[in-house]
């Protein structure tokens, strides 16, 4: 079943054409560039560079495939969550495509999609698995039970841990995407030169929170600029970086114990962190657990794991019609309907 799937919830505009698990084409028309200059991603250009992209990268992901538009079986889409306008623009172009060739429409869900990342790096993984799905604007500890099954067992309570990277490294000075720079840069902590504090939350134990430290590091900043005092930018970045990790770690395999689970996933932009790979592959290895991550290709955003995963969710009977509509926030274990 070949499957052209489209991708514009955020800075990237992505096509991609798959059949199951093998990736035959994908393009990514990356914003970034455009949006460094104000520091963070600008919700209307974003909708905009979408607009004006996208028939281009749809063309050049059907042309790199060697494939024409009457060789697609179905469409697939990013519908939820992401910023509204630029959701809107794949939406619409996916639905005037599939209409107009008369195949099915598959909505596809923006997290699923990340986690589907990782069937195409592990052509073995099967659920049922352990993910933490950690990206700019979502972090989530869930039991992915089957490949359209959820359940969720932990979240965010406030920021994500990718927003509390950007935020922070732009406060130290860091060029955006903070986080991938904020990982660049970081060299050894030093958390009594730099004390962060750690979340304490009542409730779900599996719940996270990082806004408190977002605001702690911009604190330390700001004290230091009043005070006339140099930051050690590598040793700070390092500090925030270890202190987001051992979160990360100590939520995921107290779940693990907990549920059960010997098989853990990561998805998500923040999977491509260097130290959360570095920790949670020591714990792993310690554990005897096998540990999964995608390529740094496919931990950014793309259209190659939204195809992957359209590939489920059509086997599900996921179909949407035509009026299928954006959505800005919808929890991964929604329905699969659209
Ligand atoms: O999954 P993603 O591409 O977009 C969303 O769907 O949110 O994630 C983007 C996030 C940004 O916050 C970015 O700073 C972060 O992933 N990120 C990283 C790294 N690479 C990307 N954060 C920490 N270390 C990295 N190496």
């Amino acid at each position: 079943m070949i499957i052209l799937s489209i991708e514009s919830s955020c800075d990237e505009t992505a096509a991609a054409v798959v059949s199951g698990r093998e990736v035959l084409s994908s393009v990514v028309n990356t914003q970034i560039e455009e949006h460094k200059i104000y520091g963070g991603v600008v919700p209307e250009i974003a909708s905009r560079r979408h607009s004006e992209n996208i028939s281009a990268v749809v063309d050049k992901a059907i042309t790199d495939a060697g494939i024409t538009y009457q060789d697609i079986d179905a469409v697939a889409v990013t519908h939820a969550p992401g910023l509204i306008g630029a959701l809107l623009v794949g939406v619409n172009f996916a639905k005037g495509l599939a209409f107009s060739l008369g195949v099915p429409l598959i909505p596809v869900h923006h997290l699923r999609s990340h986690i589907a990342a990782n069937y195409i790096a592990h052509p073995d993984l099967e659920p049922p698995f352990l993910c933490l799905l950690v990206s700019g604007g979502n972090t989530v500890l869930a039991e992915v039970t089957d490949y359209t099954s959820f359940n969720i067992i932990g979240a965010t309570r406030d920021d994500a841990a990718g927003e509390c990277f950007d935020k922070a490294a732009r406060q130290m000075g860091l060029s955006y995407p903070g986080g991938v720079t904020l990982d660049k840069i970081a060299t050894v902590s030093d958390p009594k030169k730099y004390p962060l504090p750690t979340p304490h939350l009542t409730g779900n134990e599996f719940d996270f929170s990082f806004s408190g430290l977002k605001t702690a590091v911009i604190n330390t900043v700001h004290n230091a600029k009043q005070k006339g005092e140099e930051i050690d930018v590598p040793v700070l970045a390092a500090t925030l970086r270890e202190k987001v990790c051992e979160i990360l770690k100590t939520k995921t395999f107290l779940a693990a114990e907990k549920y059960g689970y010997k098989k853990i996933v990561l998805a998500g932009g923040v999977s491509a962190n260097s130290e959360l790979r570095r920790v949670f592959n020591a714990e792993c290895e310690k554990r005897g657990f096998n540990l999964y991550f995608p390529p740094l290709s496919l931990c950014g955003d793309n259209a190659a794991m939204v195809g992957a995963q359209a590939f489920y969710e059509y086997k599900k009977g996921n179909i949407a019609d035509m009026s299928l509509n954006a959505t800005a926030t919808l929890p991964i274990d929604y329905n699969g309907k659209g």
